[in-house]
């Protein structure tokens, strides 16, 4: 079975989270697009989604899904994403992508966090994959510096733009044994718009997309 083969289960499990005639809050990146195209296939059971992404926006939309703007929304009872890392806890490093401040905002709305990923996301502890931190372009550097003294080695990733207009730093060497920790901490520099660890709201389901089938924690 290939990664994305795993992806896939995962992706289409998570459809028994959605309730019919709601509005569901959607990720962004590979995993998630196999999430919507499940989502495609029961598009008349939902009234819509609120999305993450401009890239996970156009993906719903070419599939005829309506897409809500999250203001004009007072509830979001499922929200669903990927990870590139999930610990036992429930802890996850996001943001490969570049979409982690948006992704964070609409998983703060919603009651459940589901996190669909393919077996080799799991870990013991977070910081193999390098910490994305998106950062105000003008305090790039100054920020650079501040996780140097944390003990990580930040990377300008060069030629990306969030959709939110800013930059991204990936933070390699980190070895994250308290993740709400360094979550606050990272997020109480000036010029930090949001950090990819998802600690203090981590997820409550996680499927995991394994050869020998979908597996389930939590929920
Ligand atoms: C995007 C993310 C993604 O959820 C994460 O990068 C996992 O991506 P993929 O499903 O493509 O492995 O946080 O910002």
């Amino acid at each position: 079975m290939t990664q994305d083969e795993m992806k896939k289960a995962a992706g289409w499990a998570a459809l028994e989270f959605v309730t019919p005639g709601s509005i569901v809050g959607v990720g962004t990146g590979s995993t998630v697009n196999h999430f919507i195209d499940a989502l495609g296939s029961i598009k008349d059971q939902i009234r819509g989604a609120v999305s993450s992404s401009e890239a996970s926006t156009e993906r719903l939309k070419a599939l005829g899904i309506p897409v809500f703007d999250l203001n004009d929304i007072s509830e979001l009872n499922v929200y669903v994403d990927g990870a590139d890392e999930i610990d036992g806890s429930m802890a996850m490093i996001k943001g490969g992508g570049a979409a982690l401040t948006r992704e964070k905002i609409v998983a703060a709305v919603a009651d459940q966090f589901v996190c669909i990923v393919d077996g080799t996301k799991t870990v013991d502890v977070l910081g193999k994959f390098p910490l994305p931190v998106e950062v105000i372009p003008m305090a790039r550097e100054y920020v650079a510096r501040e996780l140097s003294k944390l003990g990580g080695q930040p990377v300008y990733r060069e030629g990306v733009i969030t959709d939110n207009g800013n930059h991204i730093l990936d933070v390699h060497g980190l070895a994250i044994t308290e993740p709400n920790v360094l979550e606050t901490r990272i997020n109480a520099i000036v010029g930090v718009v949001t950090n990819g660890l998802f600690a203090e709201r981590g997820a409550d389901v996680l499927l995991i997309g394994t050869p020998d089938g979908v597996v389930r924690k939590g929920g």
